[in-house]
């Protein structure tokens, strides 16, 4: 558990990776990952949907939870290569990535599409992660917080709960780029997050875990998870190898 009661989530986005021979990644995970640290942290992959399948199979009758990375916020309809979040969770999926700043930068998505999303998500009985992040500019224009904290009105849904929402703050300029935030920096964005998350849905804020994202590797990854309000990680690049996820979680097992 953090400081604050909250049990760590550590989730693994694979992004546009993954062939049927990445099944191999979920299997060294789970057959590598220290048995007792699965009672302490939750540990999540989203592999592109065309593995969500084998991956639910691959993890069966472990704790080890699979996720998607995007959905349409319909259930079903005529939206041609659209997934919607029951489909997700017909497949086995428990989570879903929620306005990923890919998803907001390449197919336009809105703070108001990222609600819709995150309530489809909440009708499916999946947990939503939202994404917030700023990009350099509006970092170095001083608008971060005023970023993230729009960001956070618009799309977390009313009476959104710790155990249906997640909140990941990514910073855009730090993602894939090897740059993080220093931790005052992360423990100001995460403490506001929190404070403005309060305003949205009271004292169930306590519970909604905040994940840091942005270039998280197992040499970082200490140093992040004891920063304030850091609940645990949305990792992307080093979730494709085994053996950085699992030194990532192992950080966050403490
Ligand atoms: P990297 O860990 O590759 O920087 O990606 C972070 C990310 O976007 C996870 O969603």
């Amino acid at each position: 558990m953090t400081m604050a009661g909250r049990r760590p989530l550590v989730a693994g986005n694979w992004k546009m990776n993954g062939l049927r021979s990445s099944i191999g990644v979920v299997e060294t995970v789970r057959k590598d990952l220290p048995k007792d640290l699965l009672d302490r942290v939750d540990v999540l992959i989203c592999p592109p949907s065309t593995l969500i399948s084998s991956c639910v199979a691959a993890v069966y009758g472990s704790p080890i939870a699979i996720g998607g990375q995007n959905l349409h916020a319909k259930p079903s309809g005529a939206f041609t290569g659209s997934i919607s979040a029951e489909m997700l969770a017909d497949l086995g999926a428990k989570y879903v990535i929620v306005g990923h700043s890919e998803r907001r930068a390449y197919h336009h998505e809105t703070d108001d599409g990222v609600h819709a999303k995150a309530l489809g998500a909440r009708r499916a009985g999946l947990c939503g992660i939202i994404c917030v992040g700023e990009t350099k500019e509006e970092r170095e224009e001083g608008r971060t917080l005023d970023i993230v904290r729009a960001q956070l009105a618009i799309g977390v849904p009313k009476g959104a709960t710790g155990a249906d929402t997640v909140i990941a703050y990514e910073p855009v300029w730090a993602i894939g780029t090897g740059l993080t935030p220093t931790p005052a920096d992360i423990a100001e964005v995460h403490a506001s997050l929190r404070e403005m998350l309060g305003q949205l849905i009271g004292p169930e804020a306590a519970k909604v875990r905040i994940l840091y994202g942005g270039s998280v590797k197992p040499g970082n990854a200490r140093d992040l998870m004891a920063v304030d309000n850091v609940d645990g990680a949305l990792v992307g690049g080093a979730s494709l190898v085994a053996e950085d996820f699992i030194g990532i979680a192992n950080a966050y097992a403490r």
